[in-house]
């Protein structure tokens, strides 16, 4: 329903193809604009879901839009585009999870290229977008992800802490702030505080952590020496992507990711080995072809 920075809209079906067939509880820490949520529960594919991320207002208007999405659709429909009226939005500070759910949304249809970015007080910093004309709101669409919202959790948090409780039969989908592929790419800044190098080691971490207790799980990032050089021992796969999200036109190409996973095998009576070394990680990749 959003347009994500890292937005994984292109790159759903490998993902979906990398996840196991039936899930107890769906855990994605880093959803974003949770574009494979969105297309695993179409498939229903999982019982139970928790989404989380670190950005309060992005969960915040996941939750309103689950529990009051016609008093979210109202407050849309107040809103007109012209850069006037974005910048006097922006300004807002809503006190109502609806207004504030609403602002968010309108920020990010008709703002510069869809971005979040918050400077150092944590202010929306975004200039005003080139959208030609944009579905400020949509009202189907959004009753549609209320409907699908129902009964999931969402949660503001840290990566690590909401993976906590998972366990053999459930399924994580990491999708952290890329790796960065230059020098210049700023694609860690989603929030007022980096996504470093300590970060990624952390989550290659409990990446390790969650395939030895035959979590199934799979993560995707950018494909650098550094990611290899993370998750080198489950065998990662190379993907390729576009991204659409960068001021730079000619580096909107495509890309090349890693798609990595351990214990997402789909075939039945398979069962992943808790034992330690290599052989525990039961790195199960989609079929070729
Ligand atoms: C690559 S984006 C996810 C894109 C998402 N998969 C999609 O399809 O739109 C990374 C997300 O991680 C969140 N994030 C950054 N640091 C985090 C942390 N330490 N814990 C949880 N979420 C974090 C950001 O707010 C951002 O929404």
């Amino acid at each position: 329903m959003l347009k994500w920075a890292g937005g994984k809209r292109r790159l759903v079906p490998d993902i979906l193809a990398a996840l196991p067939r039936e899930i107890d509880t769906y855990y994605e820490p880093f959803v974003g604009g949770g574009a494979v949520f969105f297309a695993l529960a179409a498939e229903g594919r999982f019982q139970r879901a928790v989404l989380s991320d670190r950005n309060s207002e992005l969960i915040q208007m996941y939750a309103a839009i689950r529990d009051d999405v016609e008093s979210v659709i109202a407050a849309l429909s107040d809103m007109r585009h012209s850069e006037e009226e974005y910048y006097r939005i922006r300004a807002l500070r809503p006190r109502t999870l609806a207004r504030k759910a609403a602002r968010i949304i309108y920020l990010n249809k008709t703002g510069y290229n869809g971005l979040y970015r918050v400077n150092r007080s944590g202010e929306f910093n975004v200039p005003f977008g080139r959208q030609e004309r944009p579905n400020i709101c949509d009202a189907d669409n959004l009753r549609a992800v209320a409907q699908v919202l129902q009964g999931v959790e969402v949660l503001v948090s840290d990566f690590e802490s909401v993976v906590a409780g998972a366990r053999p039969g459930d399924a994580v989908y990491f999708d952290p702030p890329y790796m960065p592929v230059s020098t210049t790419a700023k694609f860690t800044s989603y929030h007022s505080e980096p996504f470093g190098n300590d970060e990624h080691h952390r989550l290659a971490r409990l990446f390790g952590d969650l395939a030895a207790r035959r979590v199934a799980v799979v993560l995707s990032n950018s494909d650098t020496k550094e990611t290899r050089a993370l998750y080198g021992s489950f065998k990662p796969r190379v993907v390729h992507a576009s991204r659409p999200i960068n001021s730079n036109a000619r580096a909107r190409g495509p890309v090349a990711e890693l798609l990595v996973a351990a214990n997402t095998s789909r075939r039945k009576g398979r069962k992943a080995s808790a034992a330690g070394g290599a052989a525990s990680r039961e790195l199960v990749l989609k079929e070729e072809g």
